[in-house]
């Protein structure tokens, strides 16, 4: 039977030529699915809709269904762990590679990356016999202080949208299934177990859901995870809007649904609204289900449909058998290759008073701070990676610093390890800090000034480390921990030769920092090759080319949700999520649980700021961030020229000539924003629609076009529930930046 399925699998392939939509595709075996369904029992069927172990979902081993294996997470193929948990399961071959976080990713600006990302994903899944990979994570970054910012791909819905389809379409090209997550509006991890979600329709539409909606529909995501919260009233795992509205009734999703681990909440929730797969437990997808038929609430028909759902992604994916998997270490050198290429391509130079790159003059560099040290692989629960290794930026800076140059180092600051399970150790690390924010250690403080007066640059590693910025919990406050601010001035005050460097995911406020820095890179959390990279860019191996894929606020109350008071929420309440694991909650019937958790308060979140995220916000209500989305420098200066731009059928075309004027290779990221002229509908005073990264060689000129597609330019209309096109001016904006724009025309739609 097993070669069956195989046999299946293949016509799968063979079938989906064109004609078909990628998720027509995944219908191609229905018939055979239904004879396959028509020879299992009510009780196999039922079994496939929970969890097996912790990462794995049940398959029939009488008719050769193979058992389905979850992968978290987005950025590495995660270290195995025990069947009934998290717990390390002690390989020795799950060393996987540690590619860049998303909002690194996301600095690229670039889809083709994303695909090449997905792709080395994809085949490190394979290594492991893993079926479906628990990410993208690809919701909007709402809030600056998020805990899965930086998980999380960009402020921007267009920008997520593309990135998220090049990684879909990368990890199932290899023959492995997305679970792409969360969906949707998960934006905080404050109650994140329960959180009611209150937005309007349009700014779900044309913000939240678009990233998802491109994955399904262009991507032929196969598998969709629910989010833990509760959007306009409901749990996400049992969402009729979301899951049966709108993403099986209007994109044609064929695959099928995971909730969030603990994320399932009623039986007949989610069998009736749209869930597959109850992750992790069966206490509302496993007997409740079959005492439901037998009561006649639910019917097996129901059953057969979500199963069938189930083995069509069962079908193109094919079973990794058990003595092909894991026999080579995950992390392979084709992956390693990509995640530095990632990881050179995202690295964001926010300010150069002509420090950088490294002059070759330089003898002596002073490296101060943890952060150069620090290696971002592990932490972030889910996104954590047991990576085979990471270059530090130190490491990196060393090597590249080659022999003839000394590079000392100091810690310069205590670092903030977070809350910590189980017991304090018994002996304090000098080099830990009790407080988030606890002021500078004087004695780290004197010895790292020391170092920088007999520098003649000094590098300065900030930033935040995966125990502030974390699933589970969003920061308080964006400032730089642990005394970081005191020092970088003491440093400045030593030797003006001063970069800082930001290791961090989500934004910092740079308000001290900024004045005292004539040079500052973001460096983000950057994989197993970060090191390296950013030792290209700061000695001038290559040019900086990231581009900020979210704003830098100057002050975190600026922010749009802030500045709104929409969060922290106001409505606090008790978070379910932690509720649902105490013994005594545990302890009770489904019944019983259900009535005791309705009876809480339960917390909201209001999204009144509409659609004015990011950028949006402080362009339409002028006000200043530290670094605007889109920002990022080079190394040499980029010449915008001519621009024109044309309607056409489905598009807006827009040509202009791009220059590079300096004397070695460069990317460019081109961004293309439009600004409504006379509207009856409100809108943000710009938004970006089209962008493309660029590579030109020194001196070298290019024209470049790019195109709108005119769906893109509709809005959610509420009164029509329906996408509509507005006629009218609109005009066309080309830049580097959102507030770095260098050509403008107008045309008329
Ligand atoms: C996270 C998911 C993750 C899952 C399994 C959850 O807590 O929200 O992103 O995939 O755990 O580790």
């Amino acid at each position: 039977m097993k070669r069956v399925l195989l046999l299946l699998g293949l016509a799968a392939v063979a079938c989906g030529g064109p004609g078909l939509s990628p998720q027509e595709r995944l219908t191609v075996n229905d018939a055979a699915i239904d004879a396959l369904i028509a020879q299992m029992s009510l009780d196999e069927k039922v079994n496939m809709l929970h969890s097996k172990t912790n990462m794995s979902s049940a398959g029939v081993e009488r008719l050769g269904i193979a058992d389905m294996n979850y992968a978290d997470g987005p950025f590495g193929i995660r270290e195995e762990g025990q069947p009934n948990g998290f717990m390390s399961a002690g390989w020795t071959l799950d060393s996987a590679t540690f590619f860049p976080t998303g909002s690194a990713l996301a600095a690229t600006w670039s889809e083709e990356l994303a695909y090449k990302y997905g792709t080395g994903m994809g085949r490190e899944a394979r290594l492991r016999g893993k079926d479906v990979i628990l990410g993208p994570a690809v919701n909007i970054q709402r809030l600056p202080v998020g805990g899965r910012t930086y998980e999380y791909l960009s402020e921007d819905p267009i920008l997520s949208a593309a990135l998220a389809l090049g990684y879909t379409k990368g990890v199932q090209d290899q023959g492995t299934a997305v679970c792409i997550k969360h969906f949707a509006v998960n934006n905080q991890e404050t109650n994140r177990g329960s959180v009611n979600v209150i937005i309007d329709e349009r700014t779900l539409r044309e913000i939240y859901l678009k990233p998802f909606e491109r994955a399904v529909i262009e991507g032929g995501a196969m598998s969709v995870m629910p989010a833990y919260n509760k959007v306009n009233g409901d749990y996400c795992s049992e969402n009729e809007h979301l899951l049966n509205e709108i993403l099986r009734g209007e994109w044609g999703f064929k695959g099928f649904t995971v909730s969030d681990w603990g994320g399932t909440h009623s039986t007949m929730g989610a069998m009736l609204h749209g869930l597959n797969v109850q992750m992790t437990g069966s206490n509302y997808l496993g007997q409740p289900v079959i005492d439901s038929i037998a009561t006649g609430a639910l019917t097996e028909a129901m059953v057969d449909e979500k199963v069938r759902q189930i083995l069509r992604v069962r079908m193109a994916v094919e079973a990794v058998p058990a003595d092909v998997a894991n026999t080579v270490m995950t992390s392979q050198p084709e992956s390693q290759k990509i995640a530095l290429e990632v990881a050179e391509k995202s690295i964001v130079l926010l300010k150069n008073e002509g420090v950088l790159p490294i002059k070759s003059d330089v003898r002596r560099i002073a490296v101060i701070g943890q952060n150069a040290m620090l290696k971002t692989q592990s932490g972030g629960m889910g996104a954590g990676v047991k990576a085979l290794y990471e270059i530090t930026p130190l490491e990196g800076i060393r090597k590249r610093a080659g022999s003839g140059v000394e590079v000392a180092y100091a810690p310069g600051y205590k670092n903030y390890p977070g809350f910590r399970w189980g017991p304090a150790p018994a002996v304090a690390n000098p080099l830990e800090a009790a407080a988030i924010d606890e002021p500078a250690d004087p004695g780290l403080l004197a010895e790292a000034v020391a170092l920088a007066k007999e520098a003649d640059i000094v590098l300065f590693f900030g930033g935040t480390n995966k125990s502030i910025e974390t699933e589970g919990s969003d920061r308080k406050s964006i400032k730089l921990p642990c005394g970081q601010e005191e020092l970088v001035k003491a440093l400045r005050e030593a030797n003006p030769k001063l970069v800082s460097v930001l290791v961090s995911g989500g934004p910092t406020d740079l308000q001290v920092l900024e004045p005292e820095s004539p040079a500052i890179v973001q460096a983000w959390w950057n994989g197993t090759e970060g090191g390296t990279a950013l030792a290209e860019v700061l000695f001038g191996d290559i040019a900086p080319s990231g581009k900020l894929p979210f704003t830098f606020p100057m002050k975190l109350e600026d922010s749009p949700a802030f500045a709104l008071g929409n969060f922290p929420d106001k409505n606090v309440g008790v978070d379910l999520f932690t509720l649902m694991f105490r013994p005594d909650v545990l302890a009770m019937s489904p019944a019983e649980r259900q009535a005791f958790l309705a009876s809480l308060p339960q917390p909201e979140s209001h999204y009144t700021e509409e659609s004015l995220v990011g950028y949006r916000w402080y362009d339409t209500k002028a006000v200043k961030p530290m670094y605007a989305f889109g920002h990022g420098l080079s190394y040499v200066d980029f010449e915008y020229g001519n621009v024109k731009a044309k309607t056409g059928r489905n598009s807006v075309n827009v040509k202009f000539t791009l220059k590079n004027c300096g004397d070695m290779p460069a990317d460019e990221v081109v961004q293309v924003y439009v600004h409504r002229v006379d509207s009856a509908v409100e809108w943000p005073e710009k938004e970006l629609k089209a962008f493309r990264r660029v590579t030109l060689k020194a001196g070298e000129s290019r024209r470049v076009t790019l195109s709108i597609p005119l769906d893109e330019l509709r809005y959610w209309d509420e009164a029509a529930s329906a996408w509509t096109l507005e006629k009218g001016g609109l005009q066309i904006l080309v830049g580097a930046a959102s507030d770095d724009i260098r050509l403008k025309t107008e045309i008329k739609l």
